[in-house]
């Protein structure tokens, strides 16, 4: 029996592809004119990073991480999110000495041990951006002006930007006992996990799919009620600035994120067109999880976006692949020769061209070239050749004329300019 890949951990085909690499390369644009500069981190890390930053009672922690222990004994995971691992990095090779504000963004798969369904892999590639060490309000605007901005710019429909903030160190343990506590009334009503869990991490009860929870919750106090002074007017500014940058938005009080580094701003960019799935981005300020790691006391902020979710939202139709410039035919074994070094030397060009490797005849020859929707056929015989010259064949104007080889390479890179 032939083997197959794992369950939830996909190929990503031609025909795909070309989707990926348009929503990357808008993502490197427009990340790029707000100032930010890719990162590259490891796949693996080690187990503790994850479990000190994402928070031991999360989902992600306690039941989803691809943990195993290498041949030394150290205990190690493919990377469930790109935060942390962009954080140790930052604060292994002290960046923060070069320059007191870094901008970083980062294009990779991610890992989860979750249920795969429509929009929910396994293995799962985010492009996401950080910012490190501003704290003032308009950072978080902007972060989310460019979220938007990307939206926008790579077309993908009927997506809205949900805020919320989750407080400080100062005002969030007073939040959690009073959720903990209101929790505590409707024990019966909890899921097992929830019950398990309302008094370690409450919040969570908030984010719970489950409908007696969502029923237990609906009445739940609001975490923006309780904000301390100094959240109440971040999250005020902020929205003063989203306004003010024309960023549409709404506030959603229960939105709690399945992380536990975030502080004051969090949100989410969602869609209804995913069922279940209905992020498509998410993000926050973790304002802690830098000194919490080891760091200096600088905060953060930033967003990872789901590709594959991405990606289903722009359509299932395949893209068409590039049309070659040309396709050169050969006959004779000299012709094939000099077809294959021309092949080459527009290939070294940057021009799109083709031919047939394996000596076949003319009529496949030309068959292939219709097969590929080459724009243009060379047809090079052993007499052209010794003339120097070759017919050169426009597929959509039906239209031929004999060319000089020397002037190909010239003539079609004039053509593809003026296209
Ligand atoms: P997250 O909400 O866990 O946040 O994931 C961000 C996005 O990754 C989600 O909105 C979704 O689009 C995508 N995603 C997550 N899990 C899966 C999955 N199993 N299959 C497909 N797509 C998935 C984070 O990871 C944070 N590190 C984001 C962040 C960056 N916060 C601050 N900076």
């Amino acid at each position: 029996m032939s083997i197959t890949g794992i369950k939830g951990m996909n190929d990503i085909l031609p025909g795909d592809i070309e989707t990926w690499q348009y929503l990357e390369a808008q993502a490197r644009k427009i990340f790029g004119a707000f100032g930010y500069r890719e990162i590259r981190v490891p796949v693996v890390e080690k187990t503790e990073l994850f479990c000190r930053s994402i928070g031991e009672t999360t989902d992600i922690v306690e039941k989803e991480m691809y943990t195993f222990s290498d041949k030394g004994g150290t205990s190690m995971t493919l990377r469930p999110e790109g935060t942390a691992p962009v954080m140790r990095s930052f604060i292994q090779h002290k960046l923060y000495a070069q320059d007191p504000v870094s901008k970083l963004y980062y294009i990779g798969p991610m890992f989860r041990h979750e249920r795969p369904q429509k929009g929910r892999y396994r293995q799962f590639h985010q492009i996401g951006a950080e910012v490190i060490g501003i704290d003032d309000p308009k950072i978080d605007a902007q972060v989310l002006a460019m979220l938007s901005h990307y939206f926008e710019s790579v077309a993908i429909p009927d997506v809205s930007l949900q805020i919320n903030s989750l407080g400080c160190p100062e005002c969030r343990p007073g939040y959690r006992q009073a959720l903990s506590d209101f929790l505590e009334t409707r024990q019966d009503l909890l899921c097992a996990d929830c019950q398990r869990r309302y008094t370690t991490n409450p919040l969570r009860a908030l984010d719970c799919k489950v409908p007696g929870c969502k029923e237990a919750t609906s009445e739940a106090p609001d975490m923006l009620a309780h904000l301390c002074s100094g959240c109440d007017d971040h999250f005020s500014q902020v929205k003063a600035y989203l306004d003010n940058l024309e960023v549409v938005y709404t506030v959603n009080p229960r939105m709690v994120r399945g992380l536990d580094y975030y502080t004051k701003t969090t949100f989410e960019m969602v869609t209804n067109s995913l069922g279940s799935q209905n992020a498509v981005a998410a993000g926050g300020r973790y304002d802690g999880l830098i000194s919490d790691l080891g760091g200096p006391a600088l905060p953060g902020i930033g967003f990872a976006m789901g590709l594959e979710r991405l990606a289903l939202m722009l359509g299932e139709e395949e893209l068409v692949p590039p049309r070659p410039e040309l396709f050169i035919a050969t006959l004779g074994i000299a012709a094939t020769k000099a077809g294959f070094n021309l092949l080459t030397r527009l290939q070294r060009q940057g021009i799109l061209a083709e031919m047939e490797y394996t000596g076949k005849s003319l009529k496949a020859q030309l068959r292939r070239a219709d097969k590929l929707n080459t724009r243009r056929v060379l047809i090079l015989g052993e007499d052209e050749l010794a003339r120097g010259t070759a017919q050169l064949r426009y597929m959509d104007e039906s239209h031929q004329e004999e060319v000089t080889l020397e002037s190909i390479e010239a003539r079609l890179l004039k053509e593809i300019h003026d296209a």
